[in-house]
């Protein structure tokens, strides 16, 4: 069986990328342990509560981000990072050649029902001779040379994109490695499964409210077919099952805050899960254009998502 760093080795990924994703992965593999602990390592809680020794407690977030920031600045290759938890980009070295950005715990409501969480990861390769800046990483999708996920359930797996197809791996604890479990995924281009969060369904617009009330119709509407309907409430794990069984995931613009243009963000949710999607032959849209053709205008933007099956995402868009 093959593990990651031979994978990567008999690949065209550049040595520099092999070492950043060494340290992405080597690094979640010290959260999954964090996260396993549990409430036994005290790290449980909230962010500003103290904890026995008087010491403040950290949300298991703000822990996962300190790790990733600590282990990929110190990193050689590392040009800078860009963080849900951090307001600014963080230069890392002015030399590195990529520029990493990353959710360090998607889906993090779920720790407090024990339930599935992962970290999100969108590597670029820009370089230049000055500190880097925000605007230099305001970069398309479809510039991505790396995306991935590593998915912390009942075992850890890390799902990866170099740009030629996506792997699967399942964390071996005996040996310490990533292990080569699925090659070449791809995605069904027909669903009978959806994810969305229907207690929103008020606020989305009409369009959506009438394609997903034609999916709950099943056999008796237009559809002519019977769907079922999952949420996990962490997109990590939503992106999962569409890679591993197929199915549509949607967070619609809604009209809650219509400032917003969606809930999820563009650089470290959207853009890395659209490169899986279309690299195992599925589709990623917003309600207008390709996730990957999004120019973006701030490290921290958010977009509506629509992304899973190739024919479903096109009939949804179609409304
Ligand atoms: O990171 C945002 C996020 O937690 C996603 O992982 C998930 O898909 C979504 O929000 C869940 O949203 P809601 O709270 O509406 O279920
Ligand atoms: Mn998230």
């Amino acid at each position: 069986m093959q593990n990651l760093p031979d994978v990567l080795a008999a690949s065209a990924t550049p040595k520099t990328l092999q070492d950043v994703l060494t340290v992405t992965t080597d690094t979640c593999i010290a959260i999954s342990d964090a996260l396993k602990q549990g409430s036994l390592a005290g790290i449980l809680g909230m962010a500003g509560n103290e904890n026995v020794q008087g010491e403040e407690q950290k949300k298991l977030d703000v822990i996962s981000n300190d790790m990733l920031k600590e282990a990929l600045v110190a990193c050689p290759s590392v040009r800078a990072i860009a963080s849900e938890e951090e307001d600014y980009i963080v230069p890392a070295n002015t030399q590195g050649e990529y520029f990493i950005a990353f959710d360090p715990l998607d889906g993090s409501s779920n720790i407090d029902i024990n339930a599935m969480v992962g970290t999100i990861f969108s590597i670029y390769r820009q370089t230049g001779d000055k500190p880097a800046v925000e605007e230099d990483f305001l970069i398309p999708g479809k510039e991505q040379v790396a995306a991935g996920y590593v998915l912390y359930g009942p075992s850890t797996m890390l799902v990866l994109t170099t740009g030629d197809g996506v792997n699967m791996f399942t964390y071996d604890p005996t040996k310490n490695v990533f292990t080569l479990t699925n090659q070449n995924v791809q995605v069904g281009k027909d669903t009978q499964e959806f994810a969305i969060n229907m207690s929103n369904q008020r606020f989305w617009s009409t369009n959506m409210q009438n394609y997903v009330n034609d999916l709950v119709k099943g056999k008796e509407g237009i559809r002519d077919k019977n769907f079922n309907m999952r949420w996990v409430a962490a997109m990590v794990g939503d992106v999962h099952r569409i890679l591993c069984r197929g199915g549509i995931f949607i967070y619609p613009w809604d009209n809650k805050d219509p400032s917003k243009a969606g809930k999820l963000r563009l650089m470290y949710e959207a853009n890395p899960m659209a490169m899986l999607l279309e690299q195992a032959g599925g589709k990623a849209h917003t309600h207008t254009q390709r996730i990957l053709d999004i120019q973006p205008e701030a490290i921290h933007q958010r977009v509506a998502v629509i992304l899973g099956a190739a024919n479903e995402v096109d009939k949804c868009l179609s409304y």
